[in-house]
């Protein structure tokens, strides 16, 4: 991992906060650190394709997450759709390079929040943005997670567990 990039990504991340005119938005949470990413899509046409016109998002706690979600929100700007799905946690950390095991998953949890986004399209966009508005109030999103995920949001041991919201 290129820890110059990584120190630059966390003093200073890219496109971090909500998009108020969002086409789409996901959330993934992980019970066992207790993190959650989230991210919201603008999408656009060009030359006849549906393709990112910018990507934002929000993280609490983990600093790779941030720094992930950052790189990849950049790289998401002028991508389809499809190319955009193809793309793993490996692809979206770009110039950080391969993350340690034991952040691994802080990867994955941008993807998520990537594949989240992607599958909800547009379709939902009013719906999901109005409950992430109304997670962003009270108790706030890390509340929201806690919230979300019930009693999954507990002690747990084993496997870590991502869940799409
Ligand atoms: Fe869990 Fe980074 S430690 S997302």
């Amino acid at each position: 991992m290129n820890e110059a990039v990584l120190n630059d990504a966390i003093a200073n991340p890219r496109n971090l906060g909500e998009m108020a005119d969002a086409d789409a938005v996901g959330t993934v949470g992980n019970p066992e650190c207790g993190d959650m990413v989230r991210m919201w899509l603008k999408f656009t046409e060009k030359d006849g394709r549906k393709v990112i016109d910018k990507a934002s998002f929000q993280s609490f706690g983990c600093q790779t997450a941030i720094a992930v979600a950052s790189m990849a929100t950049e790289m998401l700007k002028g991508r389809t759709v499809e190319e955009a799905r193809g793309m793993t946690a490996g692809d979206l950390s770009g110039p950080l390079g391969a993350l340690p095991p034991m952040k691994i998953h802080c990867g994955q949890m941008v993807e998520g929040a990537l594949k989240a986004a992607l599958e909800g399209g547009e379709g939902v966009k009013a719906e999901k943005v109005e409950k992430v508005e109304k997670a962003a109030a009270v108790p706030g999103l890390q509340g929201n997670l806690a919230e979300s995920l019930g009693e999954a949001a507990g002690p747990r041991v084993g496997k870590v567990k991502v869940v799409l919201q």
